[in-house]
């Protein structure tokens, strides 16, 4: 007699077992090759990475920090060979610079002006060509004339949309309000149907200073005109020291300069030199992805969630239809309207429209314009009644009128704040909504939701999970993060648990979760992270025959204090090294490349 019954599975692999070491590992029968490392050369001009001799200069033409969304598209129609498109979301200035930490003083005394412009070049994208070799494996093209990196340091950017050149947009550098220096803390992301790269600006506030501090040393906005707005959003986090360097940084010098960030930035990888577009129309929050679909009508459809506990799940339908002949900066992306969702005790969810004049949405309410409404979101839908939610990170849709909310978790949700769509206090594990919009149209306004899984344990009474029984010890799952459907309409979530995986005991992973039938809530594990890293990505390309996925910052979250460690084989060892395992090499952050050993779909 089995322990377990045997549901079919639409998954075929065997499970990994659960665990938390120095690497990485895959499913038997699986290869989860190293395809591009923090400091790769992606240019065939680019130096070698020499990681103790690091410069700004190097890391603008090496692979950036920290790779978090992961896209693909094909080159003409070729599936051998396309263009990966990866974010790069933040630095851990601690790995990257030994003896350096953020928190080494509240002036960064350490961090010199050339310091400062390595991170910075150390963050947002990489657009890269990579190709097929004769033995089935997938290489960087380092020549290729599309390899570039995009940064904050020195990629200029515009703006579309109802807040595009607007008064609020406007700043001493840029007078016009229509050109910003480059996009940060790009999370999750998406891929247009037209095959642009979309890269969601998520906490843009971390990176705003300022030299006024109260009594206990925390930034004093209260003489900003905008004081209130700027607490909503949390500005200024004063987590980098660029303001010092960098005057837009600088909430002194530039008071309007956090409206211009907190966008989807939309980037065209086939051209190098069009100069991307944040996009106004969808709202400015803390987004972690922008995941788009065609609806069954026609309309263009983008899920976005702003990571912030209590704050609010997004939607945006453009007014116009998908013809197939978009191209980059296509006005689907500025003509459209931004939902919010209100998710109600009777499983119905209500998208209620980011309009102005419509309900409290006016002027006599302080939003004196549509263009108010895109740049103070959050207060728009703080004013609609918007449901807040356990911080929402990917928002997955299938296609299908079906789509996957991440719910990471929310420890500070007390007992007399739950709610139907946030059923658990002090939420450690989070949980997963599907949602199915009416009509089975991603565009409708109404729809209905109910809970896949509530993630943790299910071994333990007092966390309350909620997984199918057939999940194993090794299936179940903490603080879902990214999520992907592959071409067979299935769901794969990877985790990040942070530092407090110690909760669990297991790294994190990527995980094959059960929508349908019998086996609906059954999760299975595919892939797990060496000790300290959080899983990005994941993509499936069309074939399903390769699958991208990203380890984040390896070796740090919930290790050991990493501060002062040295990368002489002498000193300290941290938590890992990964996945060099060289003694003079820091763990880096790097894509990774999976193929099914012979050839195939993956999981099947
Ligand atoms: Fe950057 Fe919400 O994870
Ligand atoms: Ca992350
Ligand atoms: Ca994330
Ligand atoms: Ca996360």
């Amino acid at each position: 007699q089995p322990a377990r019954a045997t549901t079919a599975s639409r998954y075929v692999f065997d499970e990994l077992a659960w665990g938390n070491d120095a690497t990485h590992h895959i499913a038997e029968g699986y290869d989860a090759d190293v395809l591009l490392r923090w400091g790769d050369p992606i240019t065939a001009d680019a130096p070698e990475f020499d990681v103790m001799n690091q410069t700004a200069a190097a890391q603008l033409q090496q692979f950036g920090y920290n790779n978090d969304y992961v896209g693909f598209t094909p080159l003409d129609g070729n599936p051998d060979r396309g263009l990966l498109c990866v974010n790069h979301e933040y630095t851990n200035e601690e790995v990257m610079f030994p003896g350096l930490g953020r928190q080494d003083s509240a002036e960064f005394a350490g961090m010199t002006p050339e310091l400062i412009d390595i991170e910075m070049a150390a963050h947002g994208g990489t657009v890269v060509e990579i190709a097929r070799n004769a033995n089935g494996k997938w290489e960087l093209v380092r020549d290729s004339q599309y390899n570039r990196r995009i940064t904050p340091l020195n990629t200029k950017m515009t703006f579309s949309g109802p807040a595009a050149g607007h008064a609020r947009m406007q700043t001493n550098a840029d007078p016009e309000g229509m050109t910003v220096m480059g996009t940060v803390n790009n999370c999750a992301g998406g891929m247009t149907p037209w095959g642009t790269y979309l890269m969601a600006e998520e906490n843009f506030h971390g990176y705003f200073w300022t030299d006024k501090l109260d009594a206990d040393g925390n930034p004093d906005v209260s003489a900003h005109p905008e004081a209130a707005k700027l607490e909503r959003y949390g500005v200024p986090g004063r987590w980098y020291a660029w303001g010092k360097v960098h005057d837009h940084w600088n909430l002194d010098l530039e008071p309007q300069e956090p409206n211009r960030w907190g966008w989807i930035v939309e980037v065209d990888p086939r051209n190098p030199d069009a100069m991307p577009i944040k996009h106004t129309a969808l709202g400015r929050f803390r987004h972690e992805g922008a995941e788009t679909c065609v609806s069954e009508d026609g309309k263009l459809v983008i899920y976005s969630g702003d990571d912030n506990r209590f704050d609010y799940q997004y939607k945006y339908v453009s007014n116009g239809t998908v013809t197939g002949n978009e191209t980059f900066g296509s006005s689907l992306m500025s003509d459209g309207t931004l939902y919010v969702a209100r998710f109600d005790e009777d499983g119905t969810v209500t998208w209620l429209p980011l309009v102005h004049g419509e309900g409290p949405l006016t002027a006599e309410n302080g939003f004196a314009s549509q263009a108010d409404l895109m740049i103070d979101t959050r207060l728009a839908a703080d004013a609609l009644g918007a449901t807040p939610m356990d911080r929402p990170e990917d928002a997955q849709p299938r296609g299908d009128g079906t789509a996957y909310i991440m719910l990471t978790n929310n420890t500070r949700r007390k007992a007399d704040q739950v709610d139907a769509a946030n059923p658990r206090a002090e939420s450690s594990f989070g949980h997963i909504i599907e949602i199915k919009e009416d009509g089975g149209l991603h565009s409708a306004t109404k729809g209905t939701w109910s809970i896949l899984v509530k993630c943790g344990d299910p071994a333990v009474t007092e966390v309350g999970a909620q997984w199918n029984p057939e999940t194993s010890e090794s299936g179940w799952f903490g603080s879902p993060d990214n999520a992907a459907i592959d071409a067979d309409g299935r769901l794969w979530i990877s985790t990040d648990q942070g530092s407090s995986w110690g909760k669990t005991g297991k790294s994190d992973g990527l995980y094959a979760l059960e929508t349908e039938g019998e086996a609906r809530g059954t999760s299975r594990l595919f892939f797990r992270c060496p000790v300290g890293g959080e899983l990005c990505g994941p993509y499936f390309t069309d074939a399903m025959d390769t699958l991208f996925l990203a380890v984040q910052h390896p070796g740090t979250d919930g290790t050991k204090d990493l501060v002062g460690f040295e990368r002489d084989s002498t000193f300290e060892d941290p938590a890992t090294r990964w996945p060099d395992f060289d003694p003079a090499m820091p763990p880096r952050p790097a894509v990774l490349v999976v193929t099914k050993q012979g050839g195939g779909k993956i999981a099947t």
